[in-house]
């Protein structure tokens, strides 16, 4: 069942997107090798509690955690733990915030220090990856199209890994809403986009092979050849010409490159 929304409801994702987007902004301020992503994790509950609002992860099919942060080889759903950061790491921050009815959930890499160029790529690659899926995402155009875009920038140019077992999805109600977006597949397969249909398009991309085991712990995914592995995620409402991107990476950026302890030679 795919919901399509009204203006006024996307208006009120948009602040459940930007809420993620100021608390990924926070996390950017405070990131530094010491840290631990535990203290991460409670700066980001405190911030959605705030706020007026509640974490979209916590107790969701049991998860024990305000958001989900990943290092290095761990693709996503990391659990925030008590070890250290350190120079080099590579962080996905991944966030949901439940707000006036609706969710937001997007997720942001950060490099604390200097990952080296062949890491400093792959999360360049990525985050570009994310767009050319994004401009995908217009009325008229099918989910293939947006898998397609995804996949030929990551695994066809530049020989990374694409993840399969994990999508990106709908938003809206409910965190996980129809249709499923892959970030693999064929040009003009899927469902069609209408105007109104509201998407987490969330590309994992890992340096080496495809392949994700999971933890015992039921959630941390990580990569089977211990490679690292990059996620970026944007909710975006699909529009006539050019998707509404909901949630803000500017004042992510920002925060990112006035932190000295972060990397952000892209
Ligand atoms: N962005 C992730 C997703 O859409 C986060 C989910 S974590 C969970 O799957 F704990 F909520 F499952
Ligand atoms: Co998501």
């Amino acid at each position: 069942m795919i919901y399509y929304k009204t203006q006024p409801e996307v208006e009120l994702m948009r602040q459940s997107c930007l809420l993620v987007s100021k608390a990924l902004a926070e996390v950017s301020k405070i990131l530094k090798p010491g840290i631990t992503t535990l203290h991460l994790d409670k700066i980001i509950g405190s911030f959605i509690k705030d706020n007026g609002a509640v974490p979209s992860f916590l107790h969701y099919r049991d998860y024990p955690f305000n958001s989900c942060i990943s290092v290095n080889d761990t693709v996503v759903h990391g659990f925030p733990r008590e070890s250290e950061l350190k120079e080099g790491d590579i962080v996905s921050v991944d966030i949901g915030i439940y707000k006036n009815g609706f969710h937001g959930d997007h997720a942001y890499t950060f490099a604390v220090g200097d990952p080296g160029p062949k890491v400093a790529e792959l999360i360049k690659i990525t985050k570009e990856a994310l767009y050319k899926g994004i401009e995908k995402a217009v009325s008229g155009n099918r989910i293939g199209d947006i898998s397609f875009a995804i996949q030929e920038h990551t695994e066809k140019k530049h020989g990374y890994g694409v993840v399969r077992e994990l999508v990106g999805h709908g938003l809206g109600k409910h965190l996980h809403e129809d249709p499923q977006v892959p970030n693999y597949g064929k040009r003009g397969a899927g469902p069609k986009m209408r105007e109104g249909l509201v998407l987490a398009i969330e590309p994992m991309i890992n340096m080496g092979v495809k392949e994700v085991y999971t933890e015992d712990d039921g959630w941390t995914v990580r990569t089977v050849d211990h490679q690292p592995s990059v996620h970026f995620e944007h909710d975006v409402c699909v529009r006539k010409n050019k998707a509404d991107i909901l949630s803000d990476y500017g004042i992510i950026e920002m925060a990112e490159k006035a932190n000295p302890n972060l990397y952000s030679g892209y």
